[in-house]
């Protein structure tokens, strides 16, 4: 997949121009790199104002042939898989290309066997196990769309993820391990099930071995697999044909199942795996994320197989046994490319760097961020303890709904700029919009949006074209809008401010809450803080705070005021939050995003009227704000 990857800083000039000039001609010699049953007719067609985007429109595929099929002519011994258990006692397992097709297409059988059919809908509800990624491929490989809803959510959560793509299939396992504890995957699966109507089956792979309930619908994946062979021709795909839907949060309660379909994506996500880590034929490459979400669909499965890389699968937690479990996996599978969040690495930043040190970490060329925007401390530490100050740090930015990283540096090719995700990929034209719309040249901070489409951008809503229209083109319209703010550099590069969605009007003024969060985090006894509006008589809004301390605070009064002096300071006495509040700790969703919908419901005294709390990583902390207020 050479062709791919711009591996210096002319390539990547070049290429950045053609596909500034001529986006058709740039997306078609890259889309050459994979194998098509029939080539596209037309490259693109769009409209942003309908919306409507297709691409390589005609073009048949596979997208399993290009993860699989077609290494096996070139490195078929070529390890696909690691597996990393959750308890390192356990062996690791290595997975040839060539086991892994067998494996996926045994199970790509089972599914057809058991009534399974392109365009079905079939949820997918796993552990980080090899098999949770032979699920997702055994989907593609006969064009049934895969739903992958992570194994932390409720059963509330899943039945209506379920429920909304009317799926027909549930793969689930028995329980899944994640550091001490082990979750009943199973019956948290069966409760969901009782308000599912729709599912025919539910096929169970054993994971813990523990006992679970069986129901007339169940089936177990071992014995289903027996049952059939490993040899499965792909299901001939148009490239608009959707592979998966994965739902995201919005701003309302109800969760929005962003449609991917083939054959974009395919080349997008392969495209930019190559390019932002600038893997190299033998490199083992890990991504910490879970497959639940969509870091995990485009950099753990589809596009580093894609280009035939080795992928790393980690089944368990940063902290278990210990704070250094990351260090001891990298250095156990001489990992060349390392992939995480923000958030995982301020966890680990509060522990003894010891438990970095002692593990050889030389095997280290390249890092990356993805989530959120990087805090300053958390980079430096990420450079210095982590990366010996010796490794590119690829921040990228992305988005469910971009299906691939649109902004980042290219890790050792173009430079990289400490809390910058830097510069757009080539083929991404990224701009910054004022207000009213209006496009800002050169230095300047503003709302970032994108003009032109790009292969692997969701195509709709599951079921609500109306929704998608209304969320992603109707604020500017002929742009996408990412709901994110950002400010430019003179040189270019785009530093990810927070998202826009979260501005607050105060007596007219426009206020962001993410620089108030920023100037409340400068305060030494500020861990996090999360700011919202609540309605105020006067002003029309005003700012709520919740602040979560280092240390027990002895005069919650001398801290309020030190906090409001320090906010006047930094961005002006407008800003000063009305009012700020103590707090343990934030409700957060399972990938560590603040829930600002519960805030701004509890800011208001909305208590009967939270919605679905469920899914939070820590419900607990929302009963404690309601009591302290
Ligand atoms: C935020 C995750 C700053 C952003 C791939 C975006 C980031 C949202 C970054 C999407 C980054 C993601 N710097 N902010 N490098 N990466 N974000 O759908 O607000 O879970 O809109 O996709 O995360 O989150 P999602």
């Amino acid at each position: 997949m050479k062709d791919l990857a711009y591996s210096t800083i002319d390539s990547y000039h070049q290429a950045k121009q053609l596909a500034r000039k001529n986006p058709e001609p740039f997306w078609a010699e890259i889309a050459k790199n994979f194998q098509w049953h029939k080539p596209w007719d037309k490259v693109l067609e769009y409209d942003f104002h309908a919306p409507e985007v297709k691409w390589f429109l005609g073009g048949k595929l596979n997208i399993t042939e290009n993860c699989l099929d077609r290494h096996l002519k070139t490195q078929p011994d070529q390890t696909a898989i690691i597996f990393e258990p959750n308890d390192p006692s356990e062996a690791a397992e290595h997975i040839t290309y060539k086991e892994l097709h067998s494996r996926v297409c045994r199970a790509a059988n089972m599914l057809k066997a058991n009534g399974a059919k392109k365009g079905d809908r079939i949820c997918i509800y796993m552990p980080m196990t090899p098999e949770l990624a032979i699920a997702v491929l055994a989907c593609a490989r006969i064009g049934a769309i895969h739903s992958v809803v992570f194994a932390g959510f409720s059963a509330t959560a899943l039945a209506a993820r379920i429920n909304d793509a009317a799926c027909t299939m549930l793969l689930t396992a028995d329980g899944s391990y994640r550091g001490p504890k082990i979750t009943p995957l199973k019956a948290i699966a069966d409760e969901a099930l009782t308000q599912c109507p729709t599912i025919k089956n539910c096929i169970v792979f054993k994971r813990t071995g523990q006992e679970v309930e069986w129901n007339s619908i169940d089936l177990w994946w071992h014995e289903e697999l027996e049952k059939v062979s490993d040899s499965c021709p792909a299901e001939i795909m148009d490239s608009e044909d959707p592979l998966f839907i994965l739902y995201t949060s919005g701003s309302t309660g109800k969760p929005k199942g962003m449609v991917h379909s083939c054959g974009g994506y395919m080349v997008y996500t392969a495209y930019s795996f190559q390019n932002v880590f600038q893997y190299q034929k033998g490199d083992v490459y890990w991504c910490t994320a879970d497959i639940g979400w969509i870091t995990g669909h485009s950099y753990i499965v589809y596009g580093p197989l894609a280009v035939g890389a080795t992928t790393v699968m980690f089944e368990g937690v940063p902290s278990y046994p210990d704070y250094g479990r990351f260090w001891e996996v990298c250095a156990k599978h001489k990992v060349n490319q390392f992939y995480t969040a923000p958030t995982a690495i301020r966890a680990l930043e509060k522990h003894p760097t010891s438990l970095v040190e002692k593990h050889d970490l030389s095997s280290l060329k390249v890092l990356g961020s993805v989530g959120e925007p990087i805090n300053a401390e958390a980079w430096h530490w990420y450079d210095k303890h982590v990366g010996k100050h010796n490794c590119p740090i690829a921040d990228t930015w992305w988005q469910t709904e971009t299906g691939g990283i649109l902004i980042s540096s290219l890790a050792g090719v173009t430079p990289q700029k400490p809390t910058y995700a830097t510069l757009p990929m080539p083929g991404i034209q990224a701009v910054l919009l004022d207000n009213d719309g209006n496009e800002l040249e050169g230095e300047a901070e503003g709302i970032l949006a994108i003009k032109h489409p790009w292969p692997s951008i969701a195509r709709t809503i599951w079921g609500d074209h109306e929704r998608y229209k209304k969320v992603y083109f109707s604020a500017y319209p002929g742009y996408y809008f990412p709901g994110d703010g950002a400010l430019r550099d003179a040189d270019g590069n785009y530093r990810i401010t927070g998202r826009v969605d979260d501005v607050v009007i105060v007596s007219g003024h426009n206020l962001g809450t993410a620089p108030i969060e920023n100037a409340l985090n400068e305060h030494t006894n500020v861990v996090e803080s999360a700011v919202v509006g609540f309605p105020h008589d006067i002003k029309g809004n005003a700012l709520h705070a919740f602040v979560i301390p280092n240390k027990s605070v002895d005069d919650a009064e001398k801290l309020t005021n030190e906090l409001r002096d320090l906010v006047a300071k930094t961005i002006g006495p407008i800003a000063k939050p009305d009012r700020i509040q103590v707090v343990s700790g934030l409700p957060k969703t399972r990938s560590g995003k603040i829930m600002r919908r519960i805030l701004r419901k509890l800011a208001a005294g909305e208590y009967d009227n939270l919605g679905d709390i469920s899914t939070l990583l820590n419900p607990e902390v929302v009963e404690e704000i309601k009591q302290n207020s």
